[in-house]
């Protein structure tokens, strides 16, 4: 691949995603999207390019390109302070917000293969506080491929290493061959979608949440996409709403109309509440 075709497709890929492949993946990007350009029956990365752009499969190949790119590396109950903090601190929070209406919703963006959004659903029914309300978690993800594995729920033991044997007994039913299944009533609360996270006008599709779950997503994005991303959560979210972001990342430098909450042993941001400030 010649430098002038890494940034063509660089370009091409960040402008869609907001993936930023750095300049020394260049053998990295090289290396992943080689089999599309068998599976194409391509001879070089400039011909790719020209695919991509202009022929009539592009926004299919472009999926596929995306796809060779991502991480989608993923677990269930991960990062269990930050669970913890939401369990303890913040749902407690939002039952009092929401208790009239009896209605909860949460975004797992950049949810992958679901093992997240099911996380939260199975918080949301440990905690016992939502019994009976109208509760939905809406998992997103820009990769179509993840999201079939998401609905279908069926997991092996890489996605359970942190899940401990009493939440394994209780919300999974065994399948044999070492695979699980989520329960359904943990299913029922959890929906899947697919979305770009940089299609502004598509995120305006989404409902207005209570909380967002952002984590180690946009660490693969630069300034300008993160800027366009927060953006976008802080319309989804309602006033007083929380974002969640991943351990390794943090609004430092975004500028975003977004406040810091102190919780015990983690932090976690709101949209600033239509309500006088001081209280969670
Ligand atoms: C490393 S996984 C994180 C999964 C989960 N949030 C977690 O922390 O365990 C990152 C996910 O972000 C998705 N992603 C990357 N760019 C995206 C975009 N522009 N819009 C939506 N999802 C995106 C990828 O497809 C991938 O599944």
């Amino acid at each position: 691949m010649s430098a002038e075709e890494f940034r063509l497709l660089r370009d091409h890929v960040y402008s869609h995603c907001g993936i930023l492949v750095r300049e020394d993946m260049k053998f990295v990007m090289e290396r992943r999207l080689w089999p599309r350009l068998e599976a194409l029956g391509l001879r070089d990365f400039a011909g790719y390019h020209r695919y991509l752009r202009y022929d009539a499969q592009r926004r299919v190949e472009l999926e596929a390109a995306v796809e060779a790119l991502t991480t989608h590396e993923t677990y269930f109950f991960r990062e269990p302070g930050q669970l913890q903090a939401f369990t303890d601190e913040l749902l407690p929070a939002l039952q009092q917000r929401n208790g009239a209406l009896k209605r909860l919703r949460i975004w797992s963006a950049g949810c992958s293969t679901g093992e997240e959004a099911f996380t939260i659903a199975m918080l949301l029914q440990q905690s016992r506080r939502f019994e009976g309300w109208d509760v939905l978690v809406y998992g997103t993800d820009i990769s179509r491929r993840v999201l079939t594995t998401a609905r279908r729920g069926e997991y092996g033991p890489s996605s359970l290493r942190a899940t401990s044997p009493e939440h394994v007994a209780r919300f999974f039913l065994p399948l044999g061959a070492n695979k699980v299944r989520v329960k359904d009533d943990v299913r029922s609360w959890v929906t899947f979608e697919q979305l770009n996270l940089l299609d502004e006008e598509a995120c305006r599709q989404m409902p207005k949440v209570d909380a967002v779950f952002c984590r180690n997503v946009m660490i693969y994005f630069d300034l300008p996409a993160r800027r366009r991303v927060l953006q976008v959560f802080h319309d989804r979210l309602v006033p007083g709403g929380y974002l969640l972001l991943g351990h390794s990342e943090n609004l430092l430098n975004l500028g975003a109309d977004f406040e810091l909450v102190h919780l015990q042993g983690d932090l976690a941001y709101r949209k600033p509440p239509l309500l006088p400030r001081g209280t969670l």
